[in-house]
């Protein structure tokens, strides 16, 4: 259960990330966090874990991504600053940047520690929202703000198909969860289903 306190806190990082956040064209934007806090929730509702410290690692996971662009990101020191003075506790401060620091697809060859159950559980949501239905709709606005082409017959040249490919369809694997993995499972089966289709559209055969 959360304190008064702590639904406070959490509503006052979620008001700073969504007005940050709230134009960030490459799939970063305001409603990623909604979703990304919301699949965090439901998926502690099966699994445990200190609901505060999911949440507001949700809430702030993407704000020190270095994918984004100077004008949507904090350093991580102006983060720790934010929640000081949101009063969240130092300790949860510690333990909340080691879950959003450790969690991101291209950091998950480099981790040493083992994780928390915590930052397992945030880890699975972000990556819930890269694939489904939603997963597929942020591909293309990535694309689309970065000037990549759908799908291309240059196997050099990075496009929305390859990246599905390359990498989406190997998220359901890297799941933590148990319910991770279920949700990971009915999201991979429709965008199999969204891929197939697009491809006969296309006329696009199996390279
Ligand atoms: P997050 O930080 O939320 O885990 P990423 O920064 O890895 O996500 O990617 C953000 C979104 O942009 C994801 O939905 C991802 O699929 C998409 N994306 C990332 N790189 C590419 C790419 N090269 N081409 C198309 N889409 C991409
Ligand atoms: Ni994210």
């Amino acid at each position: 259960m959360l304190t008064i306190m702590q639904q406070n806190q959490l509503e006052a990082a979620a008001s700073f990330v969504s007005n940050k956040l709230k134009d960030e064209p490459t799939g970063h934007d305001a409603a990623h966090i909604d979703r990304v806090r919301l699949l965090a929730v439901n998926i502690a509702k099966q699994e445990g874990g200190s609901l505060f410290i999911i949440e507001m690692a949700a809430i702030v996971h993407d704000l020190i991504d270095e994918k984004l662009s100077s004008e949507w990101k904090l350093s991580p020191h102006q983060l720790e600053h934010q929640l000081l003075l949101w009063e969240v506790d130092t300790r949860d401060i510690r333990y909340i940047m080691d879950i959003i620091t450790s969690m991101s697809f291209r950091h998950r060859h480099m981790q040493h520690k083992p994780m928390t159950l915590e930052g397992a559980i945030v880890q699975d949501a972000d990556r819930l929202d890269a694939i489904g239905a939603s997963g597929i709709a942020r591909v293309f606005t990535y694309a689309g703000a970065k000037g990549e082409p759908h799908y291309t017959h240059d196997s050099q040249q990075g496009s929305v198909l390859k990246h599905i490919k390359e990498k989406l369809l190997n998220l359901k694997d890297l799941m933590n969860t148990r319910a991770g993995k279920q949700l990971a499972k009915e999201r991979h089966e429709f965008m199999c289903l969204f891929i197939k289709t697009w491809k006969e559209e296309c006329g696009l055969t199996d390279e």
